[in-house]
């Protein structure tokens, strides 16, 4: 049996600067998302990478002195190292100065030239070069981008995208995929935006060098939005339509982004596509931005958040659990080092941790340090068993739609049933007056700890795997099938300890 294809993205970041939180943020949400799926029995690809070209990169660089190439290969290291810094599974990183995306995306554009929607002429209008995009007269702000950025005023030979005759095909589009964007907020914001009208596209720049040639052209390079969206398809082996990847898993992706960017994700990516006779995307969700204890997080402003600073001082699961607990995956939050220690010290240290290791220290204890061997179960046991397995379906619910916060809710609704369990069960009392009962009452705490270890490991993927390790659980049996099974009485264990330390 061929197992469902998950094809799970990040956008891919600007090698301008050092990786920061909003970048860690999408990637954790990714993998939180990719992890639970491969759990779950899916074939799982999960792609992040980095953007690499445009004027903002090759003025960093030339501001900095350095070559280009050496300056992108610099920060394309440090985006790498996200992955072990934050534990991340991405099954390939992508890089846009690669020959292999190169290649696709000039194919992208032949495709897209040869069905006759692209032409010459020239542009003379404004551009942001921090945002990389075009803005009409009527969008500045106070001689600004709508964004805040700069712009500057460009007039140059380009070529241009027939964006303009894609209005219809894309609000058909988005009316018979109802589903196709999250949250539904922004999906409101995306069609009013392409009912305004669109204007036809510049998609080359002929005033400086740094991108990926057009095919025929000396002088022209393509518009880097148009490049790295095509990251999507290169990844998979595009133009190569038989690759392996390409088959498996396009058009059945999800995209996660920012919301500055969703215009770019949801009107040119698939008007793009269209236009080159390829599928549109199946999903977009974008997430919202995270300030610093209350304010806009900006490097002017020199508040910016390391991601290698944070998993330092709190821990990756803790800052993991944090990004998907902390605010509603589509809305805009807060980071506060109080909210974050909240979160670490009462949800994990209290809550998960402590149910875990109170139960696991007194068998440990109490019962010969081996799986209790239980008798009867009672309806209390058995409820709580049936609650737990119950979890998974509305988990699933919720990663369908990227609710991430809910997904941890869900979770620790049943560790909250859990410990109320061991409250109201007492085994410490049992142990004096009915031993055997203390047996089935810790044989049933340590089964729903297990599941609970095995639902939890997308969230907080290093602790689980201690938990399961303490409960003698073997590796390969740790994927959502296997909460089907139960643990075998009489099994040694080794010697329990706290997974999640209690930050100061
Ligand atoms: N290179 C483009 C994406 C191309 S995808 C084909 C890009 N790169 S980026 O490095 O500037 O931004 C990456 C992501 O970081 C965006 O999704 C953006 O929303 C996100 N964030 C930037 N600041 C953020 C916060 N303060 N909070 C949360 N996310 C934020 O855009």
């Amino acid at each position: 049996m061929t197992r469902p294809s998950y094809y799970i993205t990040t956008p891919i970041y600007y090698v301008n600067d050092a990786p920061h939180i909003g970048h860690a943020y999408t990637s954790v949400a990714a993998d939180i998302l990719a992890r639970f799926q491969r759990l779950d029995g899916y074939e799982v690809f999960f792609l992040t990478g980095t953007d690499e070209h445009g004027q903002k990169i090759e003025r960093s660089a030339s501001k900095a002195g350095v070559p280009t190439q050496d300056f992108v290969d610099g920060f394309a290291r440090s985006f790498e190292a996200l992955s072990s810094l934050l534990n991340l599974t991405n099954d390939m990183f992508i890089r846009t100065t690669s020959p292999d995306h190169h290649k696709a995306a000039q194919a992208l554009w032949t495709r897209i030239e040869e069905r006759g929607h692209i032409y010459e002429g020239s542009y003379a209008g404004w551009y942001a070069v921090r945002d990389e995009a075009f803005y009409g007269e009527k969008e500045l702000v106070g001689g600004k981008a709508p964004t805040g950025a700069d712009v500057e005023w460009v007039e140059e030979a380009s070529f241009f995208f027939d964006l303009s005759k894609w209005q219809d095909k894309l609000l058909a589009f988005y009316e018979e995929n109802p589903d196709f964007m999250g949250p539904s907020s922004r999906r409101n914001e995306v069609i009013s935006f392409v009912k305004s009208g669109l204007r036809d596209l510049s998609i080359s720049r002929s005033t400086f060098g740094w991108g990926v040639r057009v095919p025929g052209s000396q002088t022209h390079i393509m518009y880097v939005w148009m490049d790295a969206l095509t990251n999507y398809i290169s990844a998979l082996g595009f133009p190569d339509e038989k690759a392996p990847l390409f088959t498996r898993h396009w058009p059945n992706v999800v995209h996660l982004v920012g919301k500055d960017i969703l215009r770019f994700h949801a009107v040119y990516w698939p008007a793009f596509l269209m236009a080159a006779d390829l599928e549109p995307p199946k999903r977009l969700f974008a997430h919202g931005w995270w300030t610093n204890e209350g304010q806009k997080i900006s490097k002017s402003l020199g508040n910016t958040i390391d991601p290698a600073h944070l998993v330092e001082t709190y821990g990756v699961d803790q800052v993991r659990y944090f990004f998907a607990r902390e605010i509603p995956f589509g809305s805009d939050g807060d980071f506060s080092d109080a909210a974050m220690r909240r979160r670490a010290n009462s949800d994990l240290a209290n809550d998960f941790g402590n149910l875990a290791q109170r139960v696991l220290s007194f068998v440990a204890k109490n019962g010969g340090g081996v799986v209790p061997t239980p008798g009867a179960f009672l309806d209390e046991d058995k409820a709580l068993l049936a609650e737990v397995s119950s979890l998974l379906d509305k988990a699933r619910d919720h990663v369908k739609v990227q609710a991430l916060s809910h997904l941890c809710e869900t979770l620790w609704h049943g560790v909250g049933l859990a410990n109320r369990y061991v409250d109201v069960q007492a085994p410490w009392q049992l142990k004096k007056t009915d031993p055997a009962r203390m047996e089935t009452v810790l044989y049933t705490l340590m089964e729903v700890i297990r599941r609970l270890a095995i639902l939890i490991q997308p969230i907080t993927p290093a602790a689980c795997a201690k938990m399961l390790d303490q409960l003698a659980i073997a590796p390969h049996k740790r994927t959502f099938a296997d909460l089907e099974t139960s643990l075998v009485p009489g099994t040694t264990l080794p010697t329990p300890e706290g997974v999640f330390p209690r930050l100061a």
